[in-house]
């Protein structure tokens, strides 16, 4: 096989958090080197345990677990990922592990793994950017020691989902999202103009949860509350894949059709706010800094899920 990407997953567990982490540990083109957690569904302490609970029953409880931002860099959090996401994070399902939330900072570890090993890694972002932000400011050498950052984020030409026109992960914190679009790595953009062509439906999920894993049955008991949350705030029977379709990116580039393209983040005005706005014809004359996804192969994005995490042995 190819080279194997190490990866570092900067997340807020979180149902589709906990599905991405899921597909990139049963990815042999990935390694998880740790993760890095961030306030976003739920609040911070709740995601670092959510993170824990999920790499034991994934059978990962080695991998690292670094605990981030709490609150937005500017503003007061002001998202509703508890609606969507259930007070835990889980589903409401009330699961929790065993170990507690370890003494480590999000920071501090995204800095040292990258400095360790410079363009080695990728930092696939799963929620708000503040943790990335913090770190890139603190230690501006990182923005050229990163193989990639893959955000799941944004809507460049299609509607928002926090507002009509912003994405709840760069909503959530639009001032880190500016920092991290414009601190000069390379970011690929997986935002609604592709998470929202992949579906997973009922019919899907009752096969992936025949796998009958340890896995897959985490799966079946944390999916329905989110399955409830897109019938009651989208009216659609079934829910669009965001942070696996985010993972995908790192495992699977040849699904997604890309384009190099200025840009930025709306931070001062307020219906606007977090709307990232690409200027497609360059009218602004400034250089891409961001290769944001137009198109997937939504049929690919599902067989791969399907493929990977029903086929995930959890490792003894
Ligand atoms: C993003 O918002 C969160 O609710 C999801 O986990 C995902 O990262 C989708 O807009
Ligand atoms: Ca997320």
């Amino acid at each position: 096989m190819g080279d194997v990407r190490r990866v570092i997953i900067d997340t807020d567990p979180g149902i589709d958090d906990t599905m991405a982490v899921m597909l990139a540990l049963a990815s042999p083109e990935l390694r998880v080197e740790g993760l890095t957690i961030v306030r976003g569904n739920v609040g911070v302490e709740q995601c670092a345990r959510n993170a824990l609970t999920i790499l034991e029953i994934a059978g990962h409880a080695d991998l690292p677990v670094a605990v981030g931002a709490d609150k937005p860099l500017v503003r007061p959090y002001h998202g509703h990922g508890a609606t969507v996401h259930g007070q835990d994070g889980l589903g409401e399902t009330g699961l929790s592990g065993t170990r507690p939330v370890p003494d480590r900072r999000a920071v501090d570890f995204l800095i040292s793994r990258i400095s360790a090993a410079p363009g080695e890694l990728t930092i696939v972002a799963l929620g708000p950017l503040t943790n990335l932000a913090l770190a890139v400011t603190v230690e501006p050498r990182l923005a050229h020691g990163v193989r990639e950052v893959i955000v799941m984020g944004g809507a460049v030409a299609t509607r928002g989902n926090a507002t009509p026109v912003a994405e709840a992960n760069i909503n959530n914190d639009p001032e880190a999202a500016r920092i991290v679009f414009h601190a000069g790595w390379p970011v690929t953009l997986v935002g609604l103009d592709v998470t929202h062509k992949v579906t997973m439906t009922p019919a899907y999920l009752q096969r992936l949860a025949a796998a009958r894993t340890p896995v897959t049955d985490l799966l079946a008991k944390i999916t329905p509350f989110y399955l409830g949350a897109y019938q009651r705030m989208v009216g659609i029977d079934g829910f669009y894949v965001h942070d696996p379709t985010a993972v995908a990116a790192a495992i699977r580039p040849s699904l997604f059709e890309t384009r190099e393209v200025y840009v930025d983040v709306v931070t001062d005005n307020e219906r606007a706010l977090g709307q990232t706005i690409a200027d497609f014809r360059n009218q602004w004359k400034l250089a891409p800094n961001v290769r944001v996804c137009l198109n997937v192969d939504a049929q690919g994005i599902l067989d791969l899920y399907l493929d990977r995490v029903a086929g995930y042995r959890v490792p003894a």
